[in-house]
């Protein structure tokens, strides 16, 4: 599994539904799950687990800081076949400091390291760390260094560093992923220090380009929200960062893809639109997309729509946004 370019976990975005979709537009991305917490996958009544086939590459992310219950659920992860295991030492949100996990866990490298040891010492599949590079007033490099070198030392060799750092409190989570600062120079400096770490960086990232000139100081990227808002830009990067120049999907081909998906979604007693809000950016940039995202949110919610609401969406566009 090549980990040059990763769609980062996001809640309540990267389901298994937009994950299906994302993997019509890459072969190659690896993708991540939303953050699924220790204490949902043991005590809830739901299946978190969850996914297609179609999705591999496919990287649970679990959220806890308990070392039993962390590699409990790792292993399920493994049974299930996901192909990676990822703790989240990242999301600054109240209702998960209040579990103590997330990115306060970079205040106690230690409590990280024996998660990450309980957890490989019960899976063959990689354990992974998704953090920030500091949090509140503890944002020197040494910092991050400490933190990287404790985790790497109890046997993690892949981590995906959000070049910011969190403020844990004041701050919303969405005021987190855009007011502290990128620093990317500190990912990079990481790889150079650490070289034989594997090291993705994350954040703020929305072209190809910008991917390419990340790639030159590090092993991978991770996107997020651009990956969310024009899924589409992943068509070019299975043939730019992996060299893959296999035919891709049309956006129109996608949507002629994902019409069975929802039909079966269904049929299994879902609504059309758990699956179609993914798919509102699709046409972003092209002519016609309003009037795509419109049709979308105006009729999927509907009771009783079906399948057909996507081949209606697609009719309803300019012939130019329907052969593209
Ligand atoms: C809606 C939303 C939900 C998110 N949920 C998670 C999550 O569950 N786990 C996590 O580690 N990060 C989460 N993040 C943070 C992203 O993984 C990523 O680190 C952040 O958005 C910065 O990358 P970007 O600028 O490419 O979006 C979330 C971000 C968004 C926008």
């Amino acid at each position: 599994m090549k980990r040059t370019f990763s769609v980062a976990p996001m809640l309540d975005w990267t389901d298994r539904h937009y994950r299906f979709f994302a993997r019509l537009i890459s072969r190659q991305a690896l993708l991540y799950t939303e953050m699924v917490t220790t204490g949902a996958i043991i005590h809830g009544k739901g299946d978190y687990l969850a996914f297609n086939e179609e999705e591999h590459p496919v990287a649970l992310q679990l959220g806890g800081s308990n070392p039993a219950d962390l590699a409990h659920c790792a292993k399920l992860a493994q049974q299930r076949g996901y192909d990676e295991v990822n703790l989240n030492v990242g999301c600054p949100s109240d209702r998960v400091q209040n579990g103590r996990f997330g990115a306060c866990l970079m205040a106690e490298p230690q409590l990280v390291a024996e998660c990450v040891k309980a957890m490989q010492d019960v899976v063959d599949i990689p354990v992974t760390v998704k953090t920030r590079i500091g949090i509140d007033e503890q944002d020197s490099y040494g910092f991050l260094t400490d933190f990287v070198g404790t985790v790497s030392d109890a046997g993690c060799d892949i981590f995906t560093i959000h070049a910011r750092k969190a403020w844990l409190q004041g701050l919303s989570p969405k005021e987190n992923r855009e007011i502290p600062e990128l620093i990317y120079e500190r990912a990079y400096q990481v790889k150079r220090d650490f070289a034989q770490l594997n090291i993705s960086v994350n954040g703020g990232i929305k072209t190809l380009e910008e991917c390419e000139a990340h790639l030159e100081h590090l092993d991978g990227v991770m996107v997020g929200r651009e990956a969310y808002q024009d899924p589409y830009m992943m068509a070019a990067v299975d043939a730019r960062l992996y060299g893959d120049d296999r035919p891709v999907l049309s956006r129109a081909e996608v949507v002629e893809q994902m019409i069975p998906y929802l039909e079966r979604h269904i049929a299994n007693g879902g609504r059309a639109n758990h699956v179609t809000r993914h798919m509102l950016g699709l046409f972003n940039g092209m002519p016609g997309a309003r009037q795509w995202r419109r049709y979308l949110a105006q009729n999927a919610h509907l009771p009783g729509t079906g399948a057909e609401v996507l081949s209606q969406a697609l009719a309803s566009l300019p012939a130019a946004a329907q052969a593209a």
